[in-house]
């Protein structure tokens, strides 16, 4: 926990002032005497690295959104063990790495400028992604997923145009913050890919990787907003992220086939952690010490000994199991 903290402040420390919200409450946490604890980053990383960064955030949302659905399968399972070490893992992929990511990335700005990035992004979902996928199932003869991807599409028009006149609202002063959509969850339980075309399996995944992706940047959103005291913006960012979640990403998860029983889950669990902490994260780390950026390789290196020790976590309770 006391090296978490202390990752969080250093990053804290480094990050571009506009990500920096994202982390007070935590960096707040650390002794003081840590404070000193800075280094040579406060420029904006190499486009490579801002890249992987990217990536990197990609992955923890979804391992987020991932486990909290298996966590929800271990407790349908009896293994409330099991249910706990998943959902214990979610939090640290979301409330740590991928904060330190969002964090390096200067993901996080002014709440004008987070809600450019998100109309930019439910735009993109709404006109071109999601019609896309859904014209792909439909002749793939996958019609359920058609349907999904149609329904999904208008709600990221409605997500776009709320997140538009809020922009309007914080520039001007004028009017009112749209009140958050609401949710209506939909519940995932284990069973095998609803769909039969590859093109749509892979679509899926696309998909979900953008929900629990928009999820997680949301949610540092209403945390900003929050804290510069717009309550109103930080309820739509946050009933939007709910949105994405517990609806879209559940409704892909279904179609996909994500849950399976406890024993398949933790395997799949244990292969995303290794290859995590052998391949990816010190590939990064790698690539941003070769140009310099430093705290980036840190936070990589740091995050791929995290990785290996989930692995040998879930790898411990998969043995439990038999
Ligand atoms: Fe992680
Ligand atoms: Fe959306
Ligand atoms: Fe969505
Ligand atoms: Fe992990």
């Amino acid at each position: 926990m006391f090296r978490y903290s202390l990752r969080m402040l250093v990053v804290g420390l480094c990050a571009l002032t506009a990500a920096a919200p994202a982390v007070t409450a935590v960096a707040a946490t650390a002794p003081t005497g840590q404070q000193r604890a800075t280094h040579a980053a406060t420029r904006t990383p190499h486009p490579q690295t801002l890249s992987d960064l990217n990536t990197a955030m990609k992955g923890e949302a979804f391992a987020y959104a991932s486990y909290n659905l298996f966590a929800a399968e271990a407790d349908r399972q009896a293994y409330p063990a099991v249910g706990r070490l998943f959902r214990a893992t979610a939090r640290t992929e979301l409330n740590e790495h991928f904060r330190e990511a969002a964090a390096l990335a200067g993901t996080v700005g002014s709440n004008a400028a987070n809600l450019r990035q998100s109309i930019n992004g439910e735009t993109y979902e709404h006109q071109v992604m999601y019609r896309r996928f859904a014209a792909q199932a439909r002749s793939d003869g996958d019609l359920k997923a058609a349907g999904l991807f149609t329904e999904i599409a208008a709600d990221e028009g409605r997500h776009r145009d709320a997140f538009r006149t809020a922009l309007k609202v914080v520039t001007t002063g004028h009017g009112t913050i749209p009140a958050p959509p609401k949710a209506d969850t939909v519940p995932v339980p284990a069973g095998p890919p609803k769909v039969k075309a590859d093109r749509t399996k892979a679509n899926l995944d696309t998909a979900m990787h953008g929900e629990a992706l928009a999820y997680a940047k949301y949610t540092l959103f209403a945390g900003h907003a929050r804290q510069t005291g717009n309550t109103a913006l930080a309820r739509l960012f946050a009933g939007t992220a709910r949105v994405e979640l517990h609806e879209h990403f559940a409704g892909e998860a279904v179609l996909a086939g994500l849950v399976r029983t406890t024993k398949v889950n933790l395997r799949k669990a244990i292969a995303g952690e290794r290859n995590e902490a052998t391949v990816v994260y010190p590939g990064f780390a790698e690539r941003a010490t070769r140009v310099g950026d430093t705290a980036a390789a840190r936070y990589f290196r740091d995050t791929a000994a995290d990785e290996a020790k989930h692995a040998a976590a879930f790898q411990r309770a998969l043995k439990r199991l038999h």
